[in-house]
């Protein structure tokens, strides 16, 4: 599993805290750790999950603006406040976020900002978690945010919670994946071997959709023209007098009987033998049958009849036959996992929390 843990620092405490997301996903994966102006975004193509952090400035992400107070702040000289390197570095988390593109891989966000009730903060991890929503990212933890003092410097603790729930981030994706690799196997193990059909199969289903199409055709025609498809003098002493019902029968006995029988052939059931050989018994008795009650067209009938008994027969021998089908190599087919966005949790929704108290991400004061 590959993790990137890409951020924004002023003063260096976001950077600390992503150095110790980072440690902590390193248990379960490769990381790298990257400021936002160091991430082209070809850089995200092969990760499974990113993590971004930023700085809370006036309620939310940092901006040139923001910045350039905090370079104010940091030159005061009545703290020891140290500016990043490339503290002005541009582009900062706000700009990379605004220029990605699509992403298909889990997400996290994080934040540092002051320990006091949300609403009187602010937090740029919210801002965070919208944008990679947004952009196609599949969310496994609510917004965390990691606490610095009003001289703006991390709590002690705070890197070793960070470091946990790096952790716990990457044991949700290995879990994730491991979850969707066996769903990948139980699918590929639940998939019939696909084999190819051996001659006499393919005779029987030859012979029987020929007999289908005739049987669907007649029927459709039978009941759709019930007094003049045929003359209504052949059914005279049948009972019926019309051939609505007769066409009915045609369409379900001959027309759909055949069919079920390539079906049973297609999905390898036990049954096929036995269905192949019902549909060739019973299209003889069908048409024994209809020759006692009326003879509409002798050869017609004939050669009905026969296909019946070479139905019939071709089921009998291969039933008799040894089984030796023969596996096509290649065509059982990949079970497809879908891993698309928003596919397999809840937005935003996750047991992971930052918080050993809370669930939101804070720690409460
Ligand atoms: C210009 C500016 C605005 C800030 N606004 C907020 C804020 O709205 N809420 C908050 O909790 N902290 C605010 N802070 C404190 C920062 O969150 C804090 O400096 C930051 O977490 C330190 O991270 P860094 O060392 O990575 O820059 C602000 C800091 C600066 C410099």
């Amino acid at each position: 599993m590959r993790a990137i843990v890409i951020y924004e620092s002023m003063f260096g405490n976001t950077r600390r805290v992503a150095e110790a997301v980072a440690r902590g996903l390193a248990r379960t994966a490769e990381v790298r750790l990257a400021r936002a102006d160091e991430v082209e975004s070809g850089d995200l193509a092969s990760v499974d999950l990113v993590v971004v952090g930023a700085p809370t400035h006036a309620w939310g992400l940092p901006r040139t603006n923001t910045r350039g107070q905090a370079l104010v702040t940091a030159s005061r000289g009545d703290n020891d406040l140290v500016l990043e390197p490339a503290a002005e570095s541009s582009p900062g988390v706000r700009e990379w976020l605004g220029a990605l593109g699509r992403l298909g891989v889990s997400g996290a966000a994080f934040d540092t900002r002051l320990r006091a009730p949300r609403f009187l903060t602010g937090r740029a991890s919210t801002s965070i978690s919208r944008s990679l929503r947004h952009d196609g990212a599949q969310l496994i933890s609510p917004p965390a945010s990691f606490f610095v003092d009003r001289q703006n410097h991390l709590y002690a603790g705070e890197d070793e919670r960070a470091r946990a729930w790096g952790e716990r981030l990457g044991a949700e994706v290995a879990r994730r994946k491991g979850a969707q690799v066996s769903r990948a196997s139980l699918l590929r193990a639940r998939a019939r071997p696909r084999t190819r059909l051996d001659p006499l199969e393919r005779g029987l289903v030859f012979l029987e959709l020929f007999v289908s199409m005739c049987g669907i055709g007649g029927g459709i025609y039978l009941v759709s023209s019930p007094r003049s498809a045929m003359p209504l003098a052949y059914l005279e002493g049948t009972g019926f007098d019309t051939w609505r019902w007769p066409g009915v029968a045609l369409l379900l006995f001959v027309g759909v009987g055949p069919v079920l029988a390539v079906v049973a052939t297609w999905q390898r059931r036990r049954i096929e033998d036995a269905a192949h050989f019902l549909v060739g018994l019973g299209l003889v008795v069908w048409i024994i049958v209809e020759a006692l009650w009326v003879v509409v067209s002798a050869p017609l009938q004939i050669t009905f009849a026969t296909i019946g008994v070479v139905i019939a027969a071709l089921a009998l021998t291969r039933s008799r036959a040894p089984r030796g089908r023969t596996p096509v190599v290649g065509t059982v087919r990949e079970a497809h996992v879908d891993v698309s966005p928003g596919s397999v949790a809840p937005r935003d929704v996750s047991p992971l929390d930052a918080s050993p108290v809370g669930g939101n991400g804070e720690v409460r004061p």
